[in-house]
């Protein structure tokens, strides 16, 4: 298992009010595994997934994220196990638009003052199909050709893990689709565990599994159609 988490709560105080954003969440993903976690808004994906990559902590519960218990982390301490383990694609892209489609995916060795490698972004960029747009600007790339970006990006630093919180949100049935048969092909030729929160049903059971939440909790899980197909072909 990749990530683990047992019992997991995130309760948030509003006021006298206490939001049960997750209440009591056991979770297990296996390495190479697509998961996808589905429910209506406000049903607390964001809260799990961010749980689950480390972006926030548990107010109870226990968790492990690739061989690491996490709860109770620091902020600094997480930083370091979210750093080469995770990689992050949101609903918003955040590409930097003054930046080419070259230098957006190399922005995170920058942070890190390492000294990209033309051949590794190339392929890259091969992977999520935008060979030919590398120097191309952010606006002039439709929707789905940000979300590929923001998926380069994410893939640049040899992460095991690829989170996105509702990657297809802002985009078109078509775009969405095809955003998810890219995670698809990345589980199957590269190996990465891959989560992704959406409230889409049809796209959802792209994946592996499907995890559906309600009021924090866990309501439904299911192994999708499309693992079997795969398996069966
Ligand atoms: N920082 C916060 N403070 C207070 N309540 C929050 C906060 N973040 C999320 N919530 C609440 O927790 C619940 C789950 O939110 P969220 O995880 O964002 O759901 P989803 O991603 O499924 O829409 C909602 O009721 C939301 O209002
Ligand atoms: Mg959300």
């Amino acid at each position: 298992m990749i990530i683990e988490g047992h019992g997991l709560k995130r309760y948030y105080q509003r006021g006298v009010e206490t939001v049960k954003a997750l209440d009591g969440v056991d979770i297990a993903i296996k390495q190479g595994e697509m998961v996808s976690i589905l429910g209506p808004s406000g049903s607390g994906k964001t809260t799990l997934i961010n749980l689950l990559s480390c972006l926030d902590a548990p107010t109870e519960g226990t968790l492990f994220v690739a061989g690491k218990s996490v709860a109770g982390l620091s902020e600094d301490q997480l930083v370091e196990v979210r750093r080469g383990t995770l990689g992050f694609v949101f609903q918003q892209f955040h590409l930097l638009p003054t930046l080419t489609v070259t230098e957006n995916v190399e922005l995170p060795l920058l942070f890190l003052m390492r000294k990209p490698n033309p051949a590794r972004t190339g392929e890259v960029l091969a992977m999520v199909g935008l060979g030919d747009r590398a120097g191309h600007r952010p606006n002039e790339l439709s929707g789905g050709q940000m979300q590929r970006v923001a998926i380069a990006r994410a893939l640049i630093m040899d992460s095991k893990i690829l989170v996105a919180d509702e990657p297809t949100g802002n985009l078109d049935r078509a775009s969405g689709e095809a955003i998810f048969q890219l995670f698809r092909k990345l589980v199957k030729e590269k190996g990465l565990t891959i989560i992704i929160t959406t409230h889409n049903t049809t796209f959802g059971y792209e994946a592996d599994r499907v995890i559906t939440l309600e009021d924090g909790k866990i309501i439904k899980e299911e192994n999708s159609w499309c693992a079997r197909r795969d398996s069966n072909s």
